[in-house]
């Protein structure tokens, strides 16, 4: 499903981020990145949907080498749980989880239909949060909107990047 060879991400001012690695995360498996502050995860991370490219080595994402696939259509195949939730701050919560399939273009009852399931998913509800602002929402409570946002469209593959 994902695999790193070698990758390595050098920033220019000579930072290394990554040095090297190598690993591959099979289909169905859930893998979990541990590391103190500032080894890399993030950047890892990043790699795979593309929003950092590296400087060496090859990521194949089903089977695909990602340096040359567009970067949209790679994204929308991917959930992304931001660190520090990124979430749009003009838009209401119920939008905010609908945003994939928005993007997607699944009818907007629909779309809304399943944003509102995610956010009973995730303990959070619907009717009350849905139409209120991020800013209107507790820390823990927008990180839950932002796991919600990334499962809407049932990816096959879901970064998380500390989610809880
Ligand atoms: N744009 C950049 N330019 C230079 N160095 C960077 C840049 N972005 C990140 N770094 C450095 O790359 C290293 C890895 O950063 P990264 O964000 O991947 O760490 P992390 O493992 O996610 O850390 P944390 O647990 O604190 O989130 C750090 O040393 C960081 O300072
Ligand atoms: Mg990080």
């Amino acid at each position: 499903m994902i695999r790193f060879e070698s990758v390595t991400k050098r920033y220019p001012d000579g930072t290394t981020a990554v040095d090297d690695l190598s690993f591959e995360v099979a289909e169905g498996e859930l893998v979990t990145l541990v590391g103190p502050s500032g080894c890399g995860k993030t950047t890892t991370m990043k790699m795979v949907n593309r929003l950092i490219d590296p400087t060496g080595g090859r990521i194949l994402v089903e089977g695909e080498d990602i340096a040359t696939a567009d970067p949209v259509r790679l994204r929308r195949r991917i959930g992304y749980v931001i660190q520090q939730t990124g979430l749009f701050p003009h838009r209401t919560v119920l939008d905010n989880t609908a945003t994939v399939p928005h993007l997607l273009g699944w009818a907007r009852k629909k779309s809304r239909a399943r944003a509102a399931e995610l956010l009973g998913l995730v303990g959070l509800d619907p009717g009350l949060h849905g139409p209120r602002y991020p800013d209107q929402l507790s820390g823990g409570e927008r990180q839950r909107v932002g796991v919600a946002r990334a499962l809407a469209a049932d990816p096959p593959v879901l970064l998380m990047d500390e989610p809880f």
